[in-house]
């Protein structure tokens, strides 16, 4: 164990969370808007303009990332998602989490550990909340790839005019709301405007993202933010296919005993072929 794993990690945490990302549109006015001018050309180095190419760049075999990974995951998104296909047991077991930890940390009060992982939300009240049912989570690393998870979480920003408050540039228009709001703090995306000449010289205006401004500090400052996320994808990226750091193990006492079997076969070989030469 060489991660402690926060007390007081529970589903309820969410209705908080909710409730700030919430306030959110109320704490930024005028957010939103677009701003004309700057090429293309400018946007090189601005806060988030490659947001494109960020990448999760996770490694499953970090036991002490994974462990934080399960804590995130309990703390603040188990209030609305599932992981259907994996057990309690199982994950205090892949994560070296001892029971007694698994408990008092992580398991919801009244959850047993050979349970799987449900969230305590009914799929009715969240279809009439958010106007979507959370989708489970089990699997979601291997639907959308770690990367994809990674931006979702790194590019929201402030917008009034949706009903969460908030919106994404990975998912536009997404009903999740921005759910580590409190942690990431909140931005605002500036857009440029961009002139394109359709048919017979008709000018098109199209708003396309420049980059991102912070309009308040979250609780962590951007590295720890980011070391956040991707112990959060690193999480799910496990969850995804939780045999893999056992195969990846086992994967190289497999070579090892390949190179060594190699080495008795051309022992053999030598022995037998020492008279005919
Ligand atoms: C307040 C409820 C709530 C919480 C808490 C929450 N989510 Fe969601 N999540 C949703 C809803 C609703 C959707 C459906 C969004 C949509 O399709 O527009 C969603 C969708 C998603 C998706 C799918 C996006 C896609 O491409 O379709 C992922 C991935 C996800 N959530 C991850 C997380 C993670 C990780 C956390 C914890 C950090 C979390 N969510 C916390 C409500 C929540």
């Amino acid at each position: 164990m060489r991660t402690e794993l926060a007390p007081g990690a529970r589903a309820g945490r969410a209705a908080a969370v909710l409730a700030a990302a919430l306030t959110a549109a109320a704490l930024a006015p005028g957010v939103g808007a677009a701003e004309e001018g700057a090429g293309s050309a400018e946007s090189a180095g601005k806060p988030g303009a490659d947001w494109e190419s960020w990448r999760a760049d996770n490694e499953v075999s970090d036991m002490a990332s994974l462990q934080r990974g399960a804590r995130n995951f309990v703390s603040y998104c188990l209030g609305c998602h599932s992981l259907k296909y994996e057990r309690w047991s199982r994950l205090g077991q892949d994560l070296e989490i001892p029971g007694r930890l698994l408990q008092a940390d992580l398991l919801p009060p009244g959850d047993q550990p050979t349970e799987y992982i449900q969230t305590s939300m009914p799929a009715a009240d969240a279809q009439n909340w958010f106007g979507k049912t959370p989708p489970d989570l089990a699997l979601m690393a291997r639907a959308r790839g770690g990367d994809y998870l990674y931006q979702l979480f790194k590019t929201y920003y402030v917008d009034p005019t949706r009903p969460t408050g908030a919106n994404n540039l990975r998912l536009p228009n997404i009903a999740m709301p921005h759910v580590l709001s409190e942690l990431e703090g909140l931005k605002r995306a500036v857009f440029r405007d961009v002139v394109r000449h359709g048919e017979g010289g008709t000018e098109i205006h199209e708003q396309v993202f420049d980059h991102f401004e912070q309009i308040a500090p979250g609780r962590l400052g951007a590295a720890e933010y980011d070391g956040f996320v991707r112990d959060t994808v690193n999480f799910l990226d496990y969850v995804g296919e939780p045999t893999q750091t056992a195969r990846r193990a086992l994967g190289i006492w497999v070579v090892l005993f390949l190179l060594v079997f190699s080495w008795l076969a051309w022992l053999v070989k030598r022995e037998y072929w020492k008279d005919v030469h």
